[in-house]
C-alpha cells in the first residue's frame, strides 16, 4: 500500500490536461467509484489497526492533493481554451444593420423650407380636412368654380353649405395664418394634397406642395420676383435665370406662372425642357384684395404676395425623374438612390 501510494502522488506531480474532458478523465481515474484512491480507501478499512494512523494520514493528504491538483487542471484548461482556441473570428468585421434614409419628396420639402427659413419665412400648417370655406371660398373661388367639382375634389361631407373635403392645395393655409397671426406675415406652408386624378407618370391623387406668403405695407410685385429669383438660384445654382408668363388663379391678381432655366441643357433646350430652356416650377401672384378682405386685412393699407409649388415636381426637376409613380409605390431600388442625396 505504501508503495501504491507513493506511485499515485508521483503521478499525480506529472499528470497533465489540455482539455476540460482530459481533467475530468483524470479526477474520474483516481476519485472516481471506480478510480485509484477510491480503492485504496477502500484497501484501508482492512489493514492491521496499528497501521490505521499513518495510512490514513498519508491517503488525506493524497485525496487532498489529488482534489486541488485535478482543480487546477480544469481551471487552466479553461483559461487555455479561452485564449488560444477561441470559436469565433473576433477580427472579423461586424454586419453591417440597413439603414433607412429619408423619402426624396422629404428631402426636398426641407430645402424648400429651409431656404425660406433663411429668409425669414416661418412655417405653417393647416389640416388636410379642410372645409369649403378655406379652400375655396375665402381664396376667392366663384360658387361654380369647375375646382369644387367632384372630378377634382374628394369631399369627405356633401349637402350643406360648408363640406368637408381633403384640402386640394395648401393655399387653405395662407386663409388660416391670415385669420389667426398679426400682420405682417410671412411664412411657407408645407403640405399633403388631395385631388381627383386618374394616376399617370404627370399625375397622382397624393401628392405635396409648399405655399408662401408675404403680407405687409408696401409689398410689391418686384418683391415677389426678387423672392423667387433668390429661391430658384439657392434650389437650382446661382446661374438659374427665371421668367414669369401671366396667368389666372381665383386668389391673386395679377398671377403669373414661374418658369426657371433648365438645368440640365442651360437653356440651349434638351427633352426633359422639351427643347425650349424652361422648366416651370410654380404659380404666384399678388394676393387679390378680395382675399385680404374675407380674412379681415385692410387692402387699401396692406398688399402682399403668395406662391404655390409642388415638391414632387421640383425633386423631378432637380434628379431627372420622369415618372411621378416612383415617390409613391416604396420600391427600394428607388429610394435608396437618395441615401446620400440631403444635402442642396
Ligand atoms: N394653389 C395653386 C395650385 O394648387 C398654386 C398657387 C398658385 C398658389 C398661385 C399660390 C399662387 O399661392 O399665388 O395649383
Amino acid at each position: 500500500m505504501k508503495e501504491a501510494i507513493e506511485q499515485i502522488f508521483k503521478e499525480l506531480e506529472e499528470l497533465k490536461a489540455t482539455t476540460q474532458k482530459e481533467a475530468e478523465e483524470a479526477r474520474v481515474r483516481f476519485l472516481g467509484k471506480k478510480g485509484e484512491i477510491t480503492a485504496l480507501m477502500e484497501q484501508f478499512r482492512t489493514i492491521a489497526p496499528e497501521l490505521k494512523r499513518e495510512y490514513g494520514q498519508k491517503l488525506n493528504e493524497l485525496k487532498k492533493t489529488a482534489l486541488s491538483r485535478i482543480e487546477e487542471l480544469k481551471s487552466s484548461a479553461q483559461a487555455d481554451n479561452a485564449g488560444s482556441t477561441p470559436k469565433e473570428d473576433l477580427t472579423m468585421p461586424g454586419d453591417a444593420f440597413p439603414l433607412g434614409s429619408r423619402h426624396p419628396v422629404s428631402i426636398v420639402r426641407q430645402q424648400i423650407v429651409d431656404i425660406f427659413r433663411k429668409f425669414g419665412y416661418d412655417v405653417a400648417e393647416g389640416p388636410e380636412i379642410e372645409d369649403d370655406y378655406h379652400v375655396f371660398e375665402a381664396l376667392n373661388f366663384p360658387p361654380n368654380h369647375p375646382a369644387r367639382e367632384m372630378q377634382d375634389t374628394f369631399f369627405v361631407s356633401t349637402g350643406h353649405l360648408n363640406p368637408l373635403l381633403l384640402r386640394t392645395h395648401t393655399s387653405s393655409v395662407q386663409v388660416r395664418t391670415m385669420e389667426s397671426q398679426p400682420l405682417p406675415i410671412r411664412v411657407v406652408c408645407p403640405g399633403r394634397v388631395f385631388r381627383n386624378e386618374a394616376i399617370s407618370a404627370r399625375a397622382h391623387c397624393i401628392f405635396h406642395q409648399v405655399e408662401g406668403l408675404y403680407i405687409d405695407e408696401d409689398v410689391t410685385f418686384a418683391d415677389l420676383k426678387q423672392a423667387i429669383l433668390l429661391f430658384a438660384r439657392e434650389m437650382f445654382g446661382p446661374d438659374t435665370e427665371i421668367r414669369m408668363r401671366p396667368s389666372y388663379f381665383p386668389f391673386t391678381e395679377p398671377s403669373a406662372e414661374v418658369d426657371v432655366s433648365c438645368n440640365i441643357c442651360h437653356g440651349k433646350g434638351c427633352n426633359i425642357c422639351k427643347g425650349t430652356g424652361w422648366l416651370e416650377i410654380m404659380g404666384c401672384g399678388m394676393v387679390d384684395p378680395n382675399v385680404l378682405k374675407a380674412s379681415g386685412i385692410d387692402p387699401e393699407k396692406y398688399s402682399g404676395f403668395a406662391f404655390g409649388m409642388g415638391v414632387e415636381r421640383i425633386a423631378m426637376l432637380k434628379w431627372q425623374v420622369n415618372d411621378l409613380r416612383h415617390y409613391f409605390e416604396n420600391d427600394m431600388r428607388f429610394l435608396s438612390e437618395f441615401a446620400t442625396a440631403t444635402e442642396v
